[in-house]
């Protein structure tokens, strides 16, 4: 098979080109081995026929000799003016055959030219728990032709839900997202030319409170406003070729109608009996709807939205229905997840019902509830009646594993109740399996941790009134979530949040956006802010994407705002020592107190270490010299002040030494004998960890890279009190916040800080991919244009298996123990190389034509096949450089 383009965007060219910073990715595929891309054309265009007539008036890149497949830079024309882009490309491999054109891509404007309507809604009064009921707005329009094209640019302070012609336009929830909204709110644009109709025509939207003047957090509500409003321009060019806009203004009408509130926090009462049939479709008669009102101009940036969609992407039917004392019934879901339950009930008109979520039963079988503090996870209905009455909330979701039904008469049948699972959407990129059922269990909890948690933002937890970015969370968890689902957009919309939320000082925020610090500061007594493994975040999210994505921009974009973060923890420092900038500690570590300053001052090096690599990929290398220096610097006062000459470590927690290890803050004699302490430590422990969440990110790395593969298998493997198996072995379906959250060790958990969906402890799902099966990234060739393959095999494994699709297309590692050898299958993508670390002595090799000794990254190297001397190499070597396809290598393994 020639060489192919399989697929246009992982990096997402579509929203780029729209956010007006056009990059080109794309996927190759080849039959064969070590396959390679030496050229490529890139051709744009303002329509589809110029494109495919290969008459491209935007851009023609011509033949580039290049290799470069993953964000390539537009260079064409000024396509401001255009609505509507397209654009496809054609490859060489290495031996200058030529590809087919790829299939066509396109992107539209992400936003209006000029907005020209004003900001509306409608100012309501709070029912009697002080939450807002919702406005529902409308507007009939005439269109005197058929519809060529319409596109639709909508956002909201507050959330929305825009409908055409008696359908919703689209299924993106929780619309336009959260962002700071006193500095920006994120537009979208949809394509509605298939909605519309020559005649008359019904928008319609209803508004709900969101992040914007809902509850959020812990803090309270109105964090960045009081009333939810609305902006939507629709642009329509017709038959004619004439365009026609509606924009919202005082023409549009306005009533408050049936969600008497939805609120994300509070949960949702919806009357449905109260809602107007035919609403959202022409020809409504507007009985008691009012003119709508116009609010100030917004004072913030409108921009294209950044984020991936958030959706429903999958439908759950429960597994066990049981009754209460009090006949309400208790659907199991057999799985802890976040979103919500449609019903589909057979009603009578004026029923009333209600939808109870938790995460956890009580011994009794009703819903345990109090770990949810001051957020309320119910929906209340009253009945429009019907024999298939489908009822779901609006703007509100929930973390449960539980669904309690109460008020209805009818009979539960199997399609009744329908969990679906809410987050933003996103490819998912890796799969991983063993021969250890219990470990398959966890890395699956960790990946519903994921799915739980990443929504619009990554925040800590989906259930409590917290729900928030917390920074350190993300950054812990950051690179395991970039090997489970393609972070990347995800994650450049969160350092946009973060560096929105820095401080004028510099310090970076623990939570972002904001969770009502900065408006509630009179009364809160204390910010949050600048913790160490925290604010890190900033510069930690940076470094990763690269490595993941081989996303340089993202390291120009927030360039600044990392030095300044660094010039902060310099500043704030007491001769480099950290001071008390470790508020959290090593948070919810188990009788392991690591002390403040030991991980402020470990964490604020970390930071400087990635900063010096971050000023060398982009060049600047007088500050990549100040960072090393600094780097330098702060390592030899941390030795100085916190280690003494038998390597111990001040406080001597497993943390300490984990965080000394992985950030490589001690010199050799020292390094060696901290790993061994570290190794004593575990030991001190029954074999156990005690780690919190800034030490268990790396405690597994830690003992890997320093020879102690044995005791990281021991811990992955250990299912007693504190360890990753003991929530599994306690039915866990997600990742529990806390070691021992539900429990016969110590009775029920503190309730207030006992969330059973929270990822930092499942930052070991990095360790999955990078040793065991030793799918590892590369920083001279990052987003795996070149990776290092370098499984470890180990513990009570006897297989492990993983693929991972990266922007070059799908690694796979499958590794397997007979008698005394080890079968290691490797799988490279085309366009990318590798470089295989065999755990054992080769002791059978893929054909040597295939092979070249590895040295450094010589890329599509190779043995001449007559050349004995080489070959000898080859087959004493136990590192090879390999091409793209399928390799098998088979070791000795005791
Ligand atoms: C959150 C954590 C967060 C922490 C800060 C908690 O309430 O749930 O995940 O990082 O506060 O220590």
């Amino acid at each position: 098979m020639k060489i192919s383009v399989t697929k246009l965007e992982y990096n997402n060219c579509a929203w780029e080109c729209s956010a007006g910073h056009p990059r080109f990715s794309w996927v190759l595929e080849a039959e064969g081995q070590r396959q390679r891309q030496s050229a490529y054309r890139i051709l744009v265009a303002t329509s589809a026929a110029l494109l495919a007539q290969e008459e491209p008036d935007l851009w023609d890149s011509g033949k580039v000799e290049s290799e470069q497949s993953v964000f390539v830079p537009y260079a064409g024309a000024d396509y401001a003016s255009q609505r509507v882009c397209w654009w496809k490309v054609k490859v060489w491999d290495q031996d200058g055959q030529e590809s087919a054109w790829s299939e066509a891509g396109s992107w539209f404007q992400g936003g209006p030219e000029s907005w020209q309507g004003r900001w509306i809604g409608r100012t309501a009064e709070p029912g009697a728990n002080g939450l807002l009921p919702s406005p529902y707005i409308r507007r009939e329009f005439i269109l005197g032709q058929s519809v060529k094209r319409a596109v639709i640019y909508a956002t909201a302070l507050g959330l929305y839900e825009l409908r055409l012609n008696g359908q919703r336009v689209t299924d993106a929830l929780f619309l336009p997202g959260w962002t700071d909204y006193n500095v920006r709110t994120q537009v979208q644009a949809f394509d509605v030319s298939g909605l519309l109709q020559a005649g008359e025509n019904a928008l319609g939207v209803i508004l709900g409170t969101g992040w914007y003047a809902g509850y959020v957090g812990m803090n309270g509500k109105n964090i960045y406003g009081d009333q939810p409003q609305l902006l939507v321009q629709l642009e329509v060019e017709l038959a004619d070729g004439t365009y026609e806009i509606l924009a919202t203004d005082e023409r549009w009408r306005t009533a408050i109608g049936p969600i008497h509130y939805s609120d994300l926090i509070k949960g949702e009462t919806f009357d449905a009996s109260a809602e107007w049939a035919g609403w959202d479709r022409p020809g409504f008669l507007e009985d008691g709807w009012q003119a709508a009102e116009l609010f100030p101009d917004y004072k913030g940036e409108l921009v294209v939205q950044a984020e991936p969609p958030i959706r429903v992407t999958e439908e759950r039917r429960s597994v066990k229905t049981t009754v209460t004392a009090d006949g309400a019934s208790v659907l199991d879901m057999g799985q802890n997840m976040v979103g919500w339950a449609r019903l589909n009930l057979a009603t009578e008109p004026g029923d009333e019902i209600t939808v109870r979520y938790a995460e956890m039963l009580n011994e009794d079988g009703t819903l345990y509830t109090a770990n949810l503090r001051k957020a309320e996870q119910v929906n209340r209905y009253i009945a429009r009646g019907g024999e298939n009455e489908q009822l779901e909330p609006h703007f509100t979701f929930h973390g449960f594993r539980y669904i309690e039904l109460s008020g209805y008469r009818g009979e539960l049948t199997e399609d009744s109740v329908i969990g679906l699972v809410v987050h933003s959407d996103m490819q998912r990129t890796g799969s991983l399996e063993t021969s250890d059922p219990m470990v398959n269990r966890l890395f699956q909890n960790i990946v519903w941790g994921l799915r739980g948690n990443y929504l619009s933002v990554p925040t800590d937890c989906p259930q409590r009134d917290e729900r928030l970015g917390w920074t350190g969370d993300a950054q812990i968890f950051v690179r395991t979530a970039s090997y489970i689902m393609n972070v990347s957009r995800f994650f450049h919309k969160y350092m946009i949040d973060i560096t929105d939320t820095q401080q004028p000082n510099g310090a970076f925020p623990d939570v972002a956006p904001d969770g009502g610090w900065l408006k509630f500061k009179e009364t809160i007594n204390w910010f949050a802010s600048h913790n160490a493994g925290w604010g890190d975040a900033g510069v930690v999210i940076p470094w990763t994407m690269y490595l993941a994505y081989g996303d340089r921009a993202i390291l120009e974009r927030h360039y600044d705002s990392m030095a300044a973060w660094i010039d902060y923890l310099k500043e704030e420092s007491d001769g480099l020592l950290g001071d008390d900038r470790a508020n959290y500690g090593d948070w919810l570590s188990i009788a392991a107190d690591t002390p403040k300053d030991v991980l402020a001052t470990a964490y604020f090096a970390y930071s400087t270490k990635l900063m010096a690599k971050i000023a060398g990929v982009l060049g600047k290398e007088a500050d990549q010299q100040r960072y090393v220096q600094l780097f330098n610097e702060i390592a030899q006062a941390f030795t100085t002040a916190y280690v003494d000459a038998e390597g111990h470590i001040k406080g001597d927690t497993q943390t300490v030494y984990v965080l000394a290890l992985y950030f490589g803050l001690l010199d050799g004699e020292l390094h060696g004998k901290a790993a061994a302490r570290l190794k004593q430590r575990i030991a001190d422990n029954d074999g156990h960890l005690s780690t919190g969440f800034l030490g268990v990110g790396y405690l597994l790395p830690a003992l890997s890279d320093n020879g102690m593969q044995d005791i990281a298998y021991s811990l992955l493997h250990k299912d007693t009190f504190p360890s990753w198996l003991y929530s599994v072995k306690h039915g866990a379906t997600t990742i529990w916040e806390r070691w021992d959250g539900w429990t016969d060790h110590n009775g029920f958990q503190d309730p207030h800080m006992n969330s059973f969906n929270h990822y930092s402890l499942g930052s070991v799902g990095e360790w999955m991919f990078r040793y065991m099966l030793g799918i590892e990234a590369d920083e001279q060739q990052p987003g795996f244009k070149h990776a290092v393959i370098r499984p470890q095999p180990g513990g009570k494994l006897s297989h492990a298996r993983g693929t991972y699709d990266t922007p070059y297309g799908r690694y796979a590692v499958r590794w397997e123990q007979r008698g005394g050898q080890l079968e290691l299958e490797v799988t490279v993508p085309v366009n990318a190389t590798a470089t295989v670390h065999l755990p054992g002595k080769a002791l059978k090799l893929p054909a040597l034509a295939e092979l070249a000794v590895a040295t450094g990254n010589t890329a599509y190297g190779s043995v001449g096949a007559g050349e004995e001397q080489a070959a000898r190499s080859v087959e004493a070597s136990r590192s090879y450089d390999i091409g793209s396809g399928v390799y098998r290598f088979v070791c000795a393994w005791e």
